[in-house]
């Protein structure tokens, strides 16, 4: 990454759209403190990370990983791993958010249902994922969404937790979906790990070419009809 100057604001939702290979993902692990800088630096409430340590940063932050949202166990192993104090209720808070908990009181094991079997769907899943990353109600949410087409209910829930979310903290996706972009209050256009523009969905697309394709690739994807 080269040239990057960023801010994310403590409230609202910022997507970052660019083609594969742009440094998203990249740009997640410093975020993360998962890579250090080689140069430059990176400001967690305005002071610099190096005097913030590991866990102080990573207590503010939640990260929701793209490919392996689900560890083995059962679903209540899957939340309590980011707070294994928690308790039923603010377990159901974070299903009722991601409108899981309805499903997950049908099934005959409840929340003791293994997440290896066939009960719950890559959607679910997915659900699962975001419904722990909630639990620890964190300052900065991080959501790498997934490529795969996942249900309209999925979709519907991840957009819905987004919003809610950015009402009073901080959400940055890494956006493969055109309803999370246009959703976004700030998009960051990022290409050959530089940000090559940011804005509105609108003038983005007055004014980036690349935006402009990317969203024309996005907006197939979403309905295959228009291929
Ligand atoms: N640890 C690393 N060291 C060097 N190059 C890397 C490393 N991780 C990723 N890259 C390269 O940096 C570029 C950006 O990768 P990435 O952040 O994964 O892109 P994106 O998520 O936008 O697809 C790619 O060319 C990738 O091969
Ligand atoms: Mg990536």
């Amino acid at each position: 990454m080269r040239g990057v100057s960023l801010v994310i604001p403590r409230h609202g939702h910022t997507a970052i759209v660019g083609p594969s290979g742009a440094g998203k993902t990249t740009l997640f692990s410093l975020v993360l403190r998962f890579l250090e800088p080689t140069g430059g630096a990176l400001l967690l409430d305005g002071r610099p990370y190096r005097d913030h340590s590991h866990d102080e940063i990573r207590s503010r932050l939640a990260y929701v990983e793209q490919d392996t949202p689900v560890v083995p166990g059962t679903i209540r192993d899957n939340l309590l791993l980011a707070r294994p104090g928690a308790t039923d209720g603010e377990l159901r808070r974070v299903l009722d958010e991601v409108r899981l908990a309805e499903k997950i009181d049908a099934l005959e094991e409840g929340l003791d249902t293994p997440l290896s079997g066939a009960a719950v769907s890559g959607g679910e899943r997915q659900r699962i994922a975001l419904a722990r990353a909630l639990l620890r109600t964190p300052d900065v949410l991080l959501l790498d969404e997934a490529t795969a087409q996942l249900d309209g209910l999925t979709e519907a829930a991840v957009q819905t937790c987004v919003r809610a979310r950015a009402a009073t903290g901080a959400v940055v996706t890494i956006a493969h979906r055109l309803s999370t972009v246009i959703d976004a209050d700030t998009i960051v256009v990022m290409e050959a790990g530089r940000v090559r523009a940011h804005g509105g969905h609108a003038e983005l697309l007055a004014t980036d070419a690349l935006y402009r394709e990317l969203v024309e690739a996005l907006r197939i994807t979403a309905d295959p009809q228009a291929a």
